[in-house]
């Protein structure tokens, strides 16, 4: 079942409530946005809270291999000095972002108005994933490359030596492939337009703000926006504070929702309204969440959560939440299982681009415990067992995704039977501390015998 020799399984079992306080790590997202946006500015980015994950560091050292100064001062204390729009220089080497969809994509975007070339590769999850999304739209601006067969890495990139301004609507529901046209956009001459129906997450917006962009952002009509960026000019240095990564935070979060007794606080999560669509959707199902202390922290919203174990009924999601708790479907599909009653999610067939297949991974993960579902071209239809009635025991297959691998640790922690997960090893990719985290809260994970 498991291959000793590369995979890493862990079981969950039913634990007794969980307490305490859980100091999620900083938003992935951000923290990658922070280190592009920091390697392009003309001076000192200082940045706290940074996520220290594979995916996140993995962005870091390219940064590095682009000429970019990026210094580790301690524990999620960085600093970079950039080398300013248009200084990247080309790398000595290939680019290996790991399984990182957005690291590989956003740099592919900043260096594509720059006259050097690079390779980009990942893992084997990130070379089964479209890249072409990115890279048809990046030749708008003058840049050129080459692909595998149907656009996967490896990928040969190479910036535009004479780079112009593009208007282009993306029609793909993905902050991705915006991002990385708004980077591309920095270094072309003159205004780039950049049109979106979807309202996908806006940190590469909010961020090049706080970094002296000339950007403008308009809504559209039929719902959508505009993004304006005028290119060629200089980035100043800015601080930034990394929030609590939501999605993240959706573990130990439903864990508590789900075991028992539980009751948790989770300070400083991020509470942009771009990444708040599993929260709204969990208050629709009974959870309780209760935020507090509503702040704002480097340009962005941010709270604490108190949560408690709650009765959850079933929800219709609908598809136009989507984009705002997208990397959430996985744990929302276990919640769902442990609901009473339907839960219908639907408009989300981008989960079968991510780090898996998604919507595959949940069915067969949800079935292999015993639970009720339906798989959809575009969604998933879960029937809810109830607090009690979810059977577990099954063995999970992860298919190198971390967000099914701790998706699934918590169904076990509330399951009847133990749970197994093939492989944690890709946990390591954005949550490196899931495990202590998750044990001191009253978590039980135990490394199960082959
Ligand atoms: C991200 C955007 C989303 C999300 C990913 C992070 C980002 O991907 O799933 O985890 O930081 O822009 P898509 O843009 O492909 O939807």
């Amino acid at each position: 079942m498991f291959d000793s020799q590369t995979m890493r399984p862990l079981a969950a079992h039913r634990c007794a409530p969980l307490k305490g306080t859980a100091r999620v790590p900083g938003d992935k997202s951000i923290s990658h946005r922070a280190l592009i946006l920091g390697a392009l500015a003309v001076g000192k980015t200082q940045i706290s809270g940074l996520l220290e994950a594979e995916d996140v560091l993995g962005t870091a050292k390219v940064m590095r291999l682009l000429g970019a100064e990026v210094v580790r001062e301690q524990e999620g204390n960085w600093h970079t000095y950039g080398v300013g729009v248009g200084g990247f220089s080309e790398p000595q080497d290939v680019l290996d972002f790991g399984n990182s969809g957005t690291g590989s994509r956003l740099v592919m975007g900043a260096m594509a108005t720059t006259p050097v070339a690079a390779t980009f590769t990942g893992d084997a999850s990130l070379r089964s994933r479209p890249m072409k999304r990115v890279l048809a739209p990046l030749t708008l601006f003058g840049a050129e490359y080459a692909a595998r067969e149907g656009g996967l890495m490896p990928v040969w990139l190479k910036g535009a030596a004479r780079a112009l301004a593009v208007e282009h609507e993306v029609t793909v529901a993905s902050a991705q492939v915006k991002s990385a046209l708004l980077l591309a956009a920095l270094n072309a001459p003159g205004r780039s337009r950049i049109v979106q129906g979807a309202l996908t997450r806006d940190h590469t917006e909010r961020m090049l703000k706080a970094f002296g962009a000339d950007i403008c952002v308009e809504p559209v009509a039929g719902g959508g926006e505009a993004v304006t960026l005028t290119g060629e000019v200089d980035l100043r240095p800015a601080d930034v504070e990394v929030p609590g990564d939501p999605s993240s935070a959706a573990f130990p979060l439903a864990a508590a929702l789900i075991v028992p007794g539980s009751e948790i606080f989770i300070p400083g999560v991020l509470l942009n309204p771009r990444r708040t669509g599993m929260i709204e959707t969990l208050h629709e199902m009974g959870a309780h969440i209760d935020i507090s202390n509503v702040r704002e922290s480097g340009g962005e919203k941010i709270g604490d959560l108190q949560v408690q174990a709650s009765a959850l009924k079933g929800a219709v999601v609908p598809p136009e939440r989507a984009p705002s708790m997208i990397d959430e479907y996985p744990i929302l599909a276990v919640l769902a299982a442990f609901a009473e009653g339907r839960s219908v999610f639907k408009g989300i067939e981008e989960l079968r681009v991510k780090e898996s297949d998604r919507l595959s991974a949940i069915a067969e993960g949800l079935r292999a415990i015993g639970a009720n579902v339906e798989e959809f071209d575009d969604g998933l239809v879960v029937e809810g067992r109830g607090a009690d009635g979810v059977r577990g025991g099954g063995h999970v297959k992860t298919h190198m995704d971390h967000r099914i691998a701790m998706s699934f640790l918590v169904a076990g922690l509330a399951s009847r039977e133990r749970i197994i997960v093939d492989d944690v090893s890709m946990v390591a990719t954005s949550f490196p501390k899931f495990r202590p985290l998750m044990r001191a809260l009253g978590a039980d994970f135990r490394v199960p015998a082959l």
